[in-house]
């Protein structure tokens, strides 16, 4: 599996002060000199994190595969279509939210969802969608054109150690193995931590994590360097 660093977190942590610093482009680095084989960054409605300047200056960055995170807006769609990420993951968006709570209702809004897909795929940008498991929302994706699907990751990681885990887990795997039998490519993500993300390696054919919040929290204590490495470690190999 491969290993996506979200780096929002950094931009949080910049946009307390106002200031410069930490600079997002500079952790991104960071974090590919360190085993991340790409970059996700979230270009919110209300730019709380990243701003527009950090994705012109992350899409130059050559070394990494940026991976740009978006609600389906016309406005997103402009940015996109101008920057030419490597890829985007389309997310829904409530300003209230504290982070992306659920996933993108795909089947709720076919039409919607695959005319927008459609000039980014024509670009030459890759799609990936941001679901929930379930077997509607899987099938739903399929039919866009998008590449991916990225797996939310969240309920599962909010059951992890208590009665649920299983349950929630194999939502996870059913979803993952339809994904497959329909020809879509499957990534996961959303409160994945050092511990939880073991398991991931049991669910068939993940081809990347994306992780933020736990990774960026480790590094006040171990460095960016030491907190990708050992995610990393965890990603790359099961054990
Ligand atoms: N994937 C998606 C689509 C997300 O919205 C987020 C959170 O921004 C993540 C992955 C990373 O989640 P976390 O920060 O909990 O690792």
């Amino acid at each position: 599996m491969l290993l996506g660093v979200n780096i929002d977190h950094v931009a949080t942590l910049r946009n307390a002060r106002g200031g410069f610093e930490p600079d997002p482009i500079a952790a991104a680095k960071i974090c590919i000199e360190n085993g991340a084989d790409s970059i996700t960054a979230h270009l919110r409605e209300d730019r709380r994190h990243i701003m527009d300047n950090d994705v012109k200056a992350l899409s130059k960055f050559v070394d990494a595969h940026l991976n740009l995170e978006m609600a389906v807006t016309e406005e997103m769609q402009k940015i996109a279509l101008s920057v030419k990420p490597y890829s985007v993951c389309l997310v829904p968006e409530k300003r209230q939210e504290v982070t992306t709570e659920g996933g993108l209702d795909v089947a709720g809004q076919l039409i919607r969802v695959t005319s927008f897909v459609n000039p980014l795929l024509d670009a030459g940008i890759m799609v990936s969608l941001f679901i929930d498991p379930t077997e509607e929302q899987v099938r739903a994706a399929a039919k866009t054109g998008a590449q991916f699907i990225e797996l939310h990751t969240g309920q599962y990681s909010n059951a992890f150690g208590g009665p649920y885990e299983e349950e929630e887990f194999m939502k996870l795997n059913e979803a993952s193995r339809l994904a497959h039998a329909l020809g879509l490519k499957v990534n996961a993500g959303h409160g994945l931590n050092y511990q939880n993300v073991r398991r991931m390696h049991q669910i068939i054919d993940l081809y990347e994590l994306n992780i933020g919040h736990s990774i960026i929290s480790k590094a006040l204590f171990t460095g960016l360097e030491d907190a990708v490495k050992e995610m990393k470690k965890l990603v790359t190999k099961q054990g």
